[in-house]
């Protein structure tokens, strides 16, 4: 097997998509490995996990730097000084500016939890529940200057039940983010999906299917 690619995971909290992906990295054919992680706040739980499975994590408190572009940078030169070659945002909770994007341009994969392009943004399971959809889901996808857009990786979907509450949404959907976060880093690793402009392709066709989790109460 080839070398497995070296990932800086961006965070901002409790980290539970960063386990996800910390699991699998442990697997012995996964095409990945995770170099640092990366918090952007303070005792972020997320830290304590990166802590628990020996992988060095930092902290780059954004609250320290002048502006956006100066953060950006110090972030730039931590995951160039961990010699990552994939970032996995997660849960990471900052707008990029275009310099940084453009510099990890194809190379950068983030979470969203919702079918994009519906409910970018803030608060997407309050706006589910509010325009009545039957389905939401999670989304892996190439990052780009625009929040929440770039070329989709990979779907899940799961239903949405009459009584949910945002958060019973959320419980649910994150149990979607949890099974396609990893198998999406392991395709873009393996060099098994790929970005061509503003779409990502894929070596079989199956390795696209999108996910349907009924979850709990369905
Ligand atoms: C996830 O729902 C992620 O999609 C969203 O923020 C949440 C972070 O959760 N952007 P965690 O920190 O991975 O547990």
């Amino acid at each position: 097997m080839s070398a497995r690619k070296r990932v800086g995971v961006l965070i901002s909290g409790r980290g539970s998509n960063l386990q996800a992906l910390i699991d699998a990295c442990q697997g012995a054919d996964f095409p990945a490995e995770i170099a640092t992680v990366i918090s952007n706040r303070p005792g972020a739980y997320g830290l304590e996990r990166a802590h628990g499975a020996g992988i060095a994590g930092v902290t780059i408190d954004h609250t320290q730097y002048k502006s956006r572009k100066s953060f950006d940078a110090a972030l730039d030169a931590a995951l160039r000084d961990a010699g990552v070659e994939l970032v996995c945002s997660a849960g990471f909770m900052r707008l990029l500016t275009p310099g940084f994007v453009e510099a990890w341009r194809d190379r950068q994969l983030n979470i969203h939890p919702s079918l994009l392009p519906a409910f970018r943004g803030l608060h997407p399971h309050e706006r589910a529940l509010e325009m009545g959809v039957r389905l939401s889901g999670a989304t892996v996808h190439i990052v780009r200057a625009e929040m929440d857009a770039g070329p989709i990786i990979l779907q899940a979907a799961v239903p949405v039940l009459a009584d949910d509450t945002p958060d019973s949404l959320a419980a649910r959907v994150l149990g979607a983010e949890h099974v396609i976060y990893p198998r999406a880093l392991a395709l873009i690793a393996a060099g098994q999906a790929w970005v061509d402009g503003e779409t990502v392709r894929f070596a079989s066709p199956e390795l696209a299917r999108p996910v349907f989790l009924p979850g709990s109460g369905a």
